[in-house]
């Protein structure tokens, strides 16, 4: 790159940082998304779970959201989350990234980290990445200054146009840009990408901070049926590297990638098992799949 086209990044990244980001709207916001890996400590998993929730519940205004939710996900396991419209499984990953408190129960990344005593920030700083429904990339600046941004973990290197990417990062940057299958658009403004690519460039952010555990929230919502083949190929390469929980409508995709499938229904566990255990469950089909 050469040092005027650094410079217009640097002013463009200014910009961005100075400016309310595209999609806040969602639960969460931005920040809370991205709150920036540090420092990652170990995780416990010799227990055989990177996630452990047990009699999780949560009120809301006296209505049950969460109600006795128990769940267990494996080190390296991609476990499809299903269920129909208001089942809990936002609120789920709500509570798993601490963005609401539960009333009661227990939820536990490892064998160790108690996640109910920690907050937001501090819960992504740890490893845990969430993607929203919405892409919500910084649009005025490049693929590269997107992926970028993911690795500024403070302030004031967020807000130094001087910041520079050590070899390390600088590997990691284009491997997750070949993950990401945006290799070829580095210098693209993010603003210009299909919706599936920029869905693919906010989980390339997230890898920048190579979390241990990915939750993400109907990520190929909105895509073409490509995109959507392309996303669930990320997601099997993802796996055993990193644990992911993903909740999707698009049983298509879920064909695709599920190993071990979760249904919940007014929030906790309907069934569970292969998909086609669960499609042949006679509870599933009455509330969900037989709709
Ligand atoms: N902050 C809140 N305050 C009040 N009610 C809430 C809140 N968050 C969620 N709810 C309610 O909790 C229930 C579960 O919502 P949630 O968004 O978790 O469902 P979901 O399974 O993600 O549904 P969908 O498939 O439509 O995304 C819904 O009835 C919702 O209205
Ligand atoms: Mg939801």
């Amino acid at each position: 790159m050469t040092p005027d086209l650094m410079e217009q990044g640097a002013k463009r990244l200014q910009a961005a940082l100075e400016q309310p980001v595209m999609g806040k709207t969602e639960s969460g916001g931005r920040n809370a998304g991205y709150g920036r890996l540090s420092t990652v400590g170990e995780v416990d998993t010799t227990h055989g779970r990177i996630l452990y929730l047990e009699d999780v519940s949560v009120s809301f205004d006296g209505f049950k959201a969460i109600n006795g939710l128990s769940l267990d996900i494996a080190p390296g396991e991609l476990r499809c989350i299903i269920g129909p419209n208001g089942a809990g499984k936002t609120t789920m990953m709500d509570i798993i990234t601490g963005k609401t408190r539960p009333n009661s129960g227990t939820v536990f990344f490892g064998s160790t980290i108690d996640l109910l005593r920690f907050n937001e920030s501090q819960i992504a700083q740890m490893g845990i990445g969430r993607k929203f429904q919405k892409p919500t990339v910084f649009e005025q600046l490049t693929v590269f200054e997107n992926l970028e941004l993911a690795l500024k973990t403070n302030k004031a290197v967020k807000h130094s146009v001087f910041f520079k990417l050590d070899s390390a990062q600088s590997d990691r940057l284009a491997h997750v840009l070949q993950t990401i299958h945006l290799a070829d658009s580095v210098i693209r403004m993010a603003g210009n990408l299909s919706h599936g690519q920029k869905q693919w460039l906010e989980i390339g952010m997230l890898l920048m901070q190579d979390p241990k555990l990915l939750l993400l929230d109907e990520p190929v919502a909105g895509m073409t049926d490509e995109e959507t083949v392309r996303t669930a190929e990320l997601f099997l390469s993802l796996k055993k590297h990193h644990s992911l929980v993903v909740v999707e409508h698009d049983m298509s995709f879920i064909e695709r990638i599920s190993e071990k499938v979760t249904v919940l229904h007014e929030g906790s566990v309907l069934a569970e098992g292969t998909l086609a255990q669960v499609q042949n469950n006679e509870k599933v089909i009455e509330v969900y799949l037989g709709r």
